[in-house]
């Protein structure tokens, strides 16, 4: 028990010491000894922050020596149960440098005879030394008994990337959630699975700032716009319709946090008004169809026409809207022939009395 308190001292001096800045940590920190610990992935040497980035720190990064970390970084925690042990983290976060404490429960010691071991957070983003094991006691009183069977942990490689974080230890046969950093969007597989042979099952997915691609072009109309292969989030770019196109939706789409657009309007076409010889009612005004501009109406334009009644000289009106480019005369509406709009234009349809709507029920 003694000497594991010791040992937990002399770690926590440690830790406390790659805090320090980088030339006292030179004196303290131990060269970087390669082969002697479990299989890991040493972040770059260092004497100086300098040569770490703008992100890194030359930190002492235990048996890597001084080495280009993150502090920032998160070791996986919490760590799933283990058996026969009880964790603890001696640091306020599973940081750079943080602390675990794995204590075996009673009755239960590790393959060294201690019952007790700290874990420090590495610049690679995992727990120093094995994952520990706990057995019975008993079974190392019975001396030579039984060998503990150390397995080594198999694990795949966690990403490097200071926007994407990563929720799971990445050993074998377990699965990881990746998050990126608020303000990014992640592109690829949100999870993945570390296969028996140490290779993920899908790459890393990466973090990047959302951002829209060109717009939809609009038939019969222009985008105003700079030509760009990507717009950024809170973009806009207008649209107009060309001419005599009438626009039908907003006038602009915004490049929204998803990275796509706001909805994309179109440009509708005016319609031919089907009558020739008598008058209709546009916009509330009773008029000659070649009084309108090219004897055309706007797209969503209502046209109310003159209908006669089967068996009374009197007539009733039938609308009909403009769609896009289609409008139809109602089927009662009958377009008067020349001689009738030239010799009798007081007869058109159009021009008699209205019928009583006693003579429509
Ligand atoms: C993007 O966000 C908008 C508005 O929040 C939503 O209407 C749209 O469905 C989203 N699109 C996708 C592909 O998630
Ligand atoms: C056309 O008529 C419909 C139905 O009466 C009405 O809702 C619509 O507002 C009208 N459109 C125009 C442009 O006046």
């Amino acid at each position: 028990m003694e000497s594991s308190l010791l040992f937990s001292l002399f770690l926590c001096v440690w830790a406390l010491s790659s805090l320090t800045t980088a030339s006292e940590a030179t004196e303290q920190c131990p060269e970087r000894t390669l082969g002697n610990e479990r299989r890991r992935a040493c972040p770059k040497k260092c004497q100086q922050d300098k040569e770490c980035g703008n992100k890194r720190q030359c930190l002492c990064d235990g048996q890597c020596g001084l080495s280009c970390v993150a502090p920032g970084r998160t070791c996986p925690w919490p760590l799933p149960p283990g058996k026969h042990l009880d964790v603890a983290l001696l640091s306020p976060s599973p940081s750079f440098s943080a602390l675990l404490e794995i204590r075996c429960k009673t009755g239960y010691t590790m393959p060294n005879g201690l019952d007790v071991t700290i874990r420090r957070c590495q610049g690679d983003r995992q727990w120093s030394g094995d994952e520990p094991v706990c057995i019975a006691a008993s079974q190392e009183d019975g001396g030579h008994a039984a060998m503990p069977v150390l397995v080594p942990e198999a694990s795949c490689s966690l990403p490097e990337n200071d926007l994407l974080s990563v929720q799971g230890s990445g050993a074998v046969g377990s699965t990881i959630q990746y998050k990126c950093a608020s303000g990014y969007v992640l592109v690829g597989h949100s999870e993945n699975m570390c296969h028996e042979n140490q290779t993920w099952q899908y790459p890393h997915p990466i973090c990047r700032r959302p951002s829209c691609p060109p717009p939809q072009e609009v038939d019969r109309g222009h985008l105003v716009a700079i030509q760009r292969a990507e717009y950024e989030v809170g973009d806009t770019i207008y649209y107009l319709c060309k001419k005599t196109f009438l626009l039908d939706g907003p006038n602009q789409v915004t490049c929204l946090p998803n990275g796509t657009w706001s909805a994309v309007p179109a440009c509708r076409a005016r319609c031919p008004v089907p009558a020739h010889r008598s008058r209709v009612i546009v916009d509330g005004v009773k008029r000659w169809p070649y009084d309108l501009t090219d004897s055309m109406v706007a797209h969503g334009e209502n046209v109310t026409f003159f209908c006669q009644h089967p068996e009374k000289l009197c007539s009733f009106t039938a609308t009909e809207v403009c769609v896009d480019g289609q409008l139809t005369a109602p089927s009662c509406y009958l377009d008067p022939t020349w001689l009738q709009f030239k010799l009798f234009p007081h007869r058109l349809v159009s021009e008699i009395d209205a019928c009583d709507p006693a003579d429509l029920q």
